[in-house]
């Protein structure tokens, strides 16, 4: 392992004042800097900080590093966070083969085309939540009236997860995300999930519906290739990250359009293209995933003139490298104009996003229906009065008070 540095800056996920768009100032000066630094994270341990673009795709596709969050030095994020590593082990924190293996049972159910299908679905149900809204009428608060709801219901649809059961899954995976939250809450919390997943999972293979997780039960549950548990953990995966992120982009994205009138009529008013690649834009100024691809090298790697050796902790920070001026001009602006799908908010690499296909779907939808349903939708509070999720494993606001 490396020799430690004394003086390795704290991780931070705290932005500056007025600034809530921004990655923390403190991190993103090591681009320039000091590219490839050390951090000293939560518990005191160091972790390598890679801060450019071509650094973090030439790493995270890299077959001597490993997202295995059972290696000595896995960097977790919290208390909470480093006390579920075993209980929370899926195929996002698992090596070649045993992590192929496992996503190439999804990989079918999430490609252009099926996700494709789900488009007409998918605008139902925001035209639903819109006339909701309307109905209710102003104020609002956008996430829980449509922001949260809409990806909980599509991804609820897919799994074949009950939708009545939305106030305990998204509180429970609110807990499994805040670093914040203590070890006892944060195990209790993943525990809870994966029982309830693992009961229906069981259901599901005596009596089996149209969803991804009957099909899951029928082809390794009830065959033995899989476990009960191995399911239900993968069936938290899914529902976690599936609504989780696409929710955060909707809130935060419709936040940063609203600072931005000009950008925010050429979304409400543009081609299908035009919103594609907004949303494209949106997915790189924002970065919702703050808190860096987390790694452990498995052998020595050379990189940026240094040495990475076996052993040493490593994050991808890919909200900085979102802002990487070798790739983007000006990367600070806001500027849904741009070619931005060289982004990184989806990682890069074999644990690139599975559920890419179906964000960008949700996203390419949601925002003009939002803008073109409200046309004067606009903040009900100040912005500085807004609360970000700077402590939660992904970026957003809690709350987004509006009126129209
Ligand atoms: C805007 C929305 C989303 C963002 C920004 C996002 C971001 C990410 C990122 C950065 C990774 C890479 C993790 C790593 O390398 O350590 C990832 C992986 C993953 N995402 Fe997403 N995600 C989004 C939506 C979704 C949705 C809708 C699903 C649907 C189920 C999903 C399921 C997954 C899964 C299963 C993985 C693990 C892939 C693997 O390890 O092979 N995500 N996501």
């Amino acid at each position: 392992m490396t020799e430690v540095p004394t003086a390795a800056p704290a991780f931070t996920t705290r932005r500056a004042s007025g600034c809530p768009f921004d990655p923390p100032p403190e991190m993103s000066r090591l681009q320039e800097a000091e590219p490839l630094s050390r951090v000293t994270l939560w518990n005191g341990e160091q972790a390598w900080f890679v801060t450019r673009h071509a650094d973090q795709v030439a790493l995270l596709r890299d077959e001597r590093i490993s997202a295995d969050n059972q290696r000595p030095n896995y960097p977790s994020v919290s208390a909470g966070n480093e006390a579920t590593r075993a209980h929370n082990r899926t195929f996002i924190t698992m090596d070649e083969p045993e992590h192929n293996e496992q996503r190439k049972r999804f990989t079918g159910d999430f490609t252009i085309k099926r996700t494709q299908a789900l488009r007409v679905r998918v605008e139902r149900i925001i035209d639903d939540l819109l006339d909701a809204m309307e109905k209710a009428g102003p104020p609002a608060d956008l996430v829980t009236s449509f922001a949260l709801p809409l990806p909980s219901l599509v991804i609820c649809e897919l799994l074949g997860v009950p939708y009545e059961d939305h106030g305990f899954f998204q509180r429970a995976s609110s807990v499994i995300i805040d670093t914040r939250s203590s070890v006892p809450d944060a195990l209790a919390a993943s525990q809870e999930l994966v029982e309830y997943l693992g009961d229906l999972v069981e259901s599901k293979a005596k009596n089996p519906g149209d969803d991804l997780l009957s099909r899951l039960a029928a082809q390794y549950l009830v065959t033995g290739q899989s476990t009960r548990d191995e399911c239900a953990k993968q069936a938290r995966l899914l529902l976690v990250a599936g609504h989780e992120t696409t929710a955060n982009m909707i809130a935060l994205g419709t936040c940063a359009l609203l600072q931005n009138p000009e950008q925010l009529a050429a979304v409400r008013d543009g081609s299908p293209e035009r919103v594609a690649g907004a949303v494209e834009e949106l997915l790189r100024y924002l970065s919702i995933t703050h808190m860096g691809r987390r790694r452990v090298a498995a052998q020595d790697i050379e990189i940026g003139g240094q040495t990475i050796k076996a052993g040493d902790a490593v994050i991808c920070a890919n909200d900085i490298a979102n802002r990487d001026p070798e790739v983007f001009d000006e990367p600070d602006r806001l500027n849904i104009h741009r070619q931005a799908r060289r982004h990184l908010a989806f990682g890069s690499g074999p644990h690139q996003c599975l559920g890419q296909n179906l964000a960008r779907i949700e996203l390419q939808l949601a925002y003009p229906a939002l803008l073109r349903r409200l046309p004067g939708l606009r903040l009900a509070r100040p912005l500085e009065e807004i609360s970000f999720r700077t402590d939660m494993a992904v970026y957003g606001v809690h709350e987004l008070p509006v009126v129209w």
